[in-house]
């Protein structure tokens, strides 16, 4: 039975069994995921990192480090940053009487707070009523939490906590997604002006000038150093190189500078790769040589999470203050009779009621590690009465919404010219905009707020 049930994933401590289904991924071999990147360009080889003293290039799109805009913020002082108005009091990590993410989605006639026209920004992958998607039902839904209400994202409040206040999205193409959401949820009050992108668009920052609030999204989908090599279709051109003990310095060097931060691993680390350790070559996953022991993608993902924990916690023991964290877990893909390049589609219009799927063996390693390391790492983050670090779970919330994904809109009209039974590729992994994703920042809002003073 493995229902997805984040309290009882969370009380249950048992990775001995992890290991033992890491068969499950060799279904991914060879994946070259060019899904992941939401754009479908890959660029190649795609440095992630820094090159350190490994002999690489020199990544030249690490974006500047964040800063706040015009003047400081008034009567701010450090103590006040850490107890407000993140304040959010310690007792209630693991016991809250209300869990956000228990519930299940009920009918909203209200239907989204944007649409493709109020909001100019949504990247046309994602764009799935302008690319033709013909049913509207998946916006008319919204979170209900078992025990309490869910309110919805008030843009005007948000952008009163964010006054003066610097967040980052930091992770694999789920946060672009995510961002370009929060974006389009704080147009009505006011829209982003885009103030830096690197030259793929994968990191990039926006400012809301009237309320000196910044937020970035930082492209590190490994959040360690990494070396990936693929063309231009996303195919691997050779096995990335993976170091477990290192964290990307694309966040890293932004990161005391941010009063927000969101952060995830994710799907990336089910790519083959070879993994190492104090620079030298530990292991693999699916690197197909016998010579090399195969460590699997849960071995990477439980060290990645652990050493991005680490660097988060001695940053705070150092500077004796921290960014808000927000860790999330990871979102599931829903590509059905297929993977993303075998044919695999997502044509479901409703979502799924509790009990009507379950997480699979893959996603069910990966929280576990999720759940693992989040708890390992909790208590180092915690002040006083306050935790600085929160976990936001939207997974299974997520798993229940087949229907929000692009599928085959994803391109603009897709069927033109082609006939209905035309052979096209879906995507089952992002979100569509406006969509499900949207209820992710109704949620965060709502973490936010919780115990704050406003
Ligand atoms: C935290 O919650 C507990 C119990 O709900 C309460 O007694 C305590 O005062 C709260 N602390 C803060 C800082 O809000
Ligand atoms: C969660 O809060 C309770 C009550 O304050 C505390 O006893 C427990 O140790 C906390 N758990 C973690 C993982 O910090
Ligand atoms: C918005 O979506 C509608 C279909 O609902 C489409 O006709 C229209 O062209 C789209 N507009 C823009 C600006 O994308
Ligand atoms: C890392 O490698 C260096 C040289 O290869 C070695 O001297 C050092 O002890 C290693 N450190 C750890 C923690 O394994
Ligand atoms: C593994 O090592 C042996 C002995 O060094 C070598 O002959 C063999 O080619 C290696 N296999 C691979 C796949 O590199
Ligand atoms: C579950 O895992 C398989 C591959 O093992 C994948 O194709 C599928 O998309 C995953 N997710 C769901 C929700 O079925
Ligand atoms: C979804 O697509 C599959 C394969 O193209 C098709 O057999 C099925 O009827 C479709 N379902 C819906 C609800 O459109």
């Amino acid at each position: 039975m493995k229902q997805l049930n984040s309290s009882s994933i969370q009380r249950n401590n048992t990775f001995s069994s992890i290991f033992v289904k890491f068969g499950v991924c060799f279904l991914f071999l060879g994946l070259a995921y060019r899904l992941f990147s939401s754009s479908f360009v890959q660029f190649s080889p795609v440095l992630l990192g820094d090159g350190g003293d490994t002999g690489l290039p020199v990544d030249t799109t690490t974006p500047p480090p964040p800063r706040l805009l015009a003047e400081p913020p008034p009567e701010t002082t450090d103590v006040d940053r850490l107890v407000s108005p993140a304040s959010h009091n310690a007792s209630q990590n693991f016991t809250e009487t209300c869990d956000l993410f228990t519930g299940e989605w009920i009918p909203d006639p209200n239907g989204p707070m944007y649409t493709n026209t109020t909001c100019r920004t949504i990247e046309s992958p994602q764009n799935c009523m302008k690319n033709g998607r013909p049913d509207f039902d998946y916006v008319y839904w919204r979170w209900k939490p078992k025990d309490c209400n869910l309110p919805k994202f008030d843009p005007k409040k948000f952008l009163n906590i964010m006054r003066y206040k610097s967040l980052a999205f930091i992770g694999d193409s789920i946060m672009r997604n995510h961002v370009q959401s929060l974006l389009c949820m704080l147009s009505p009050v006011e829209e982003a002006v885009e103030i830096y992108h690197d030259k793929t668009y994968r990191n990039r920052r926006w400012s809301f000038p009237t309320h000196h609030f910044t937020v970035s999204v930082i492209w590190s989908p490994f959040l360690m150093k990494a070396f990936t090599f693929e063309d231009d279709n996303g195919v691997s051109t050779g096995l990335i190189k993976l170091h477990l003990d290192e964290v990307d310095p694309v966040w890293t060097n932004a990161y005391e500078d941010l009063d927000y931060v969101i952060i995830a691993g994710g799907k990336w680390f089910l790519k083959s790769a070879l993994y190492y350790e104090n620079k030298t070559l530990v292991g693999c996953h699916n690197c197909h040589n016998e010579n090399i022991t195969q460590l699997g993608f849960g071995y990477a993902y439980e060290k990645a999470l652990s050493s991005t924990f680490k660097f988060m916690a001695d940053s705070k023991k150092e500077k004796n203050k921290t960014p808000f964290i927000l860790f999330r877990t990871s979102a599931p893909d829903h590509f059905e009779n297929g993977e993303w390049d075998t044919g695999g589609y997502c044509n479901r219009s409703r979502p799924f009621k509790m009990g009507e799927i379950e997480i699979n063996d893959t996603d069910e390693i990966m929280r576990r590690v999720e759940l693992g390391e989040f708890e390992r790492a909790y208590s180092s983050f915690n002040d006083g009465e306050v935790s600085l670090m929160k976990m936001f779970d939207p997974t299974m919330l997520s798993l229940l919404r087949p229907d929000g994904h692009p599928g085959v809109y994803r391109e603009f009209h897709p069927y033109e010219g082609k006939g209905r039974d035309a052979k096209i590729q879906n995507d089952c992994l992002h979100w569509c905009l406006p969509g499900p994703i949207d209820s992710w920042n109704d949620l965060i809002m709502e973490m936010l707020v919780k115990d704050s003073k406003l």
